[in-house]
């Protein structure tokens, strides 16, 4: 890891419940983790009761939310609105996850909405790319990271990164077991960085890119090794407080 400060970011999708919430809530307490960012993004619908959870415990878990509408309000029914969000105490938004892109036909351009309506509303968004194991084959991983990149510095411009935070997430590898090697991990992470560079030196630094697919608490460490990894995105392993928490303490030790 560079010296950025690490993020450990439990994407929880559509599992969890109320006992689990408070469960991590007592457990990530400011004894157990003090030297990076950890959050948590349960379903929408526990946002709210999260928050509530971390201020009970002083807690040090960030809440975020999974996914966010690129509209303010009005007539977009089962949508939620960087407000209610930012109402209920969340800070961070995950947008663009391969989930939503291949099942909810996401575009780069809609994804890169969400990016800027989250982030003028100051909800840090974590920006998902990564390229399905075809695209792999084919060559293509840099071109569609590029693209999914190029769609928010669009629209956003490249000092939307500032404050942003991307998340490598090869399809391939999520919820598959089959992590990609640090070496195959660090690779994208370069070209992301170096491809920040290109619009702005200062910018590529500064960004936090996290690493996501099946990270669990046994490749955590190695992965946290690599120079331009600056986290992780964790599903299934964010599930279990014990294996998150050790996912958390490599993080930790790596700095
Ligand atoms: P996984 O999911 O850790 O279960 O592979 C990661 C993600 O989808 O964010």
């Amino acid at each position: 890891m560079s010296q950025l400060k690490p993020l450990i970011a439990g994407n929880w999708k559509m599992n969890g419940n109320k006992s689990l919430i408070s469960e991590f809530a007592q457990e990530f307490n400011s004894q157990a983790i003090n030297e990076i960012d950890v959050l948590i993004c349960p379903p929408s619908i526990y946002v709210d009761e999260l928050a509530k959870q971390v201020d009970a415990h002083e807690s040090v878990l960030n809440v975020g939310a999974q996914n966010v509408s690129e509209q303010a309000s009005g007539a977009f029914t089962g949508e939620i609105s960087v407000d209610m969000l930012k109402e209920v105490k969340a800070s961070f938004a995950i947008v663009g996850h391969s989930e939503r892109r291949a099942i909810f036909g996401e575009s780069p351009q809609l994804v890169a909405q969400k990016y800027k309506q989250a982030l003028v509303n100051d909800i840090t968004p974590i920006l998902c790319t990564g390229e399905t194991e075809q695209e792999r084959e084919d060559d293509k991983t840099f071109d569609v990271i590029a693209k999914d990149i190029n769609a928010v510095v669009e629209l956003a411009g490249i000092e939307s990164f500032k404050n942003g935070v991307i998340a490598y997430e090869p399809v391939w590898a999520i919820g598959t077991g089959k992590s990609a090697t640090p070496e195959q991990a660090q690779a994208v992470h370069r070209f992301i960085r170096g491809h920040l560079a290109k619009y702005d030196a200062e910018v590529a630094q500064g960004v936090r890119i996290l690493y996501g697919g099946s990270v669990n608490e046994n490749n955590a460490a190695e992965l946290f090794k690599q120079n331009d990894i600056n986290g992780a995105l964790v599903g299934g392993a964010s599930l279990v407080s014990d294996k998150f928490m050790t996912i958390c303490n490599n993080a930790q030790s790596s700095k």
